[in-house]
């Protein structure tokens, strides 16, 4: 993957995708609320009705949409909808925050280069819908959180950044992925918001500040 991302004229429409609560949602709200900051979320998107993550957008005033796999004949027809739903607001970058469906090519061959998700793990290991619980079973001291490039695979783009948490002895699952949305929420901040403002030039798997 290849792609210069010269910085632009701020503030950087954003598109962010949700599944859940939103609480990464909100972090990017909140931190767009200051304008030197550089950022503006321009509509939220999720592939399911319901979630406080709509919630979060409206309270905010963002425009939302719900694209469900369930309302299309198969995953291919989705993955278009999505890619027209989110090229509607011509974002910048989209963002996948806590968004748990796997973007396809058709999303990918419009917005590669400028997709970023996180994930509640130190990639490479444990990607996939259940870090934690998978960190947690492996024993691991140490996990955390992973902001990266959406590649074609799964989790495995180029790394923009990590955060490092120490597993407690008694973490259940949830104790500990709350402790790593934690850091998970600021690190996003600091990524999107470099990001947006200073451009990157990706390079391979090297994603170099500053375009
Ligand atoms: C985050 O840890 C994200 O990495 C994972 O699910 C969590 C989303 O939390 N996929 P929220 O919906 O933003 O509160």
């Amino acid at each position: 993957m290849s792609h210069t991302d010269s910085s632009r004229a701020l503030p950087v429409p954003l598109v962010v995708l949700v599944s859940g609560s939103g609480s990464t949602l909100q972090a990017l709200i909140d931190a767009a609320t200051d304008p030197t900051y550089g950022v503006r979320i321009v509509a939220v998107g999720a592939d399911r009705d319901g979630i406080e993550g709509l919630a979060r957008a409206d309270r905010a005033g963002i425009p939302t949409f719900v694209c469900r796999v369930s309302d299309h004949p198969d995953r291919a027809a989705w993955d278009r909808a999505l890619t027209c739903a989110v090229a509607t607001h011509e974002p910048a970058l989209v963002i996948g925050a806590g968004f748990m469906k796997i973007l396809g090519p058709a999303f990918l061959a419009r917005f590669g280069g400028r997709i970023i998700n996180t994930h509640p793990a130190l990639l490479p290991s444990f990607p996939g819908a259940h870090g934690v619980r998978d960190a947690l079973t492996h024993g691991v001291k140490v996990t955390g959180a992973t902001c990266h490039f959406v590649d074609a695979g799964v989790d495995t783009g180029p790394i923009i950044d990590q955060r490092v948490v120490r597993v407690d002895p008694d973490d259940t699952e949830a104790t500990l992925h709350e402790r790593i949305k934690v850091v998970e929420r600021a690190m996003l901040v600091d990524c999107v918001g470099t990001l947006a403002r200073a451009g990157y030039q990706l390079d391979g798997r090297q994603v170099r500040l500053g375009a």
